[in-house]
């Protein structure tokens, strides 16, 4: 079964892109992973995730991706987790239609990951709380909480540690240069700054230019990167998204973005999107 003749009782949950609107990283834990500062933004770039409840208690992704072994899939390992922390004896098939695309610092297996938790969890009917939820999802990467959360927020700690923020109304181009960046690569680079001051307050930053401390050296690593930068930052202040390698620039209106896309499209895959208030499931029960 595929994408294009999926059975009539699926139900459909969307899985929105992210953007980080800044990142600092701030210092290293004992166990290697990264202490950061981030805003973290919905856009209105969606994967979407078809979900059909099964009485055997199999997890079956039917649409594979290239190169990944299903149970290694972030949206079955959501599955088979939330199945041993809620005892439920379900099952699901899985579809998950993509359009954010992969690698790029906008979070789409992640996201996949939380609808699958947040989806599941409602048609099982096992219900456990978003606090539950989120503890699960940080099990299988650090981005995965604050879909779940479900609202715009800062966050620290790895990536967990969340408050909800209000963020301004914006409209964003996105740009997605041909490279796959490496995250871990980035992480364990030499050269990557880790000693930002952490915030006092947490709100949205008014300080302009808003940095990501990544950029540097992804910028070094990979010259495509740079490149699609160096493309953005005509129009405007442009910044990279995680550990990249989509570089995006906020803009106040629809019109200036369509305008700034237009141009940009001809030599990049480029996407112009709305931000969003908040994640589409974030009211799921
Ligand atoms: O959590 P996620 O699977 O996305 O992380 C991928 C890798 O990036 C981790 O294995 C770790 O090496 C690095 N990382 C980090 N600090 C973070 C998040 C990720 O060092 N806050």
């Amino acid at each position: 079964m595929t994408l294009q003749n999926l059975p009539a009782d699926v139900q459909a949950f969307l899985a929105p892109a992210k953007l980080n609107l800044m990142l600092h990283i701030t210092g290293r834990r004992d166990d290697g992973y990264h202490l950061l500062e981030t805003v973290f933004t919905f856009i209105g770039l969606y994967d979407t995730v078809y979900l059909r409840c099964r009485d055997d208690g199999d997890i079956v992704l039917h649409t594979l991706i290239d190169g990944v072994d299903a149970e290694q899939d972030l949206s079955v390992r959501a599955a088979r987790i939330l199945q041993q922390a809620s005892g439920s004896k379900c099952g699901a098939d899985v579809w998950v239609e993509k359009r954010i695309p992969m690698g790029g610092g906008l979070g789409g297996g992640s996201s996949d990951a939380a609808t699958v938790l947040l989806a599941l969890n409602h048609l099982w009917q096992t219900q456990l709380s978003r606090e539950a939820l989120m503890a699960l999802g940080l099990q299988l990467g650090a981005d995965v909480p604050v879909f779940i959360f479900g609202r715009n927020s800062f966050a620290s700690g790895i990536g967990e540690e969340l408050s909800e923020l209000s963020i301004p109304n914006q409209w964003y181009v996105v740009v997605k240069p041909d490279v796959h960046v490496s995250t871990p690569k980035i992480f364990a680079h030499e050269r990557l700054t880790r000693d930002s001051a952490p915030s006092i307050i947490r709100v949205f930053p008014r300080v302009q230019p808003l940095r990501n401390d990544m950029q540097a050296v992804v910028c070094e690593e990979y010259p495509e990167v740079a490149k699609a930068l160096a493309k953005l930052n005509q129009f405007g202040h442009a910044l990279m998204t995680g550990s990249g390698a989509c570089v995006f620039l906020a803009c106040e209106t629809e019109a200036a973005a369509r305008e700034v896309c237009a141009q940009v499209a001809t030599e990049y895959e480029a996407y112009c999107v709305a931000g969003l208030d908040q994640h589409p499931l974030s009211t799921l029960k």
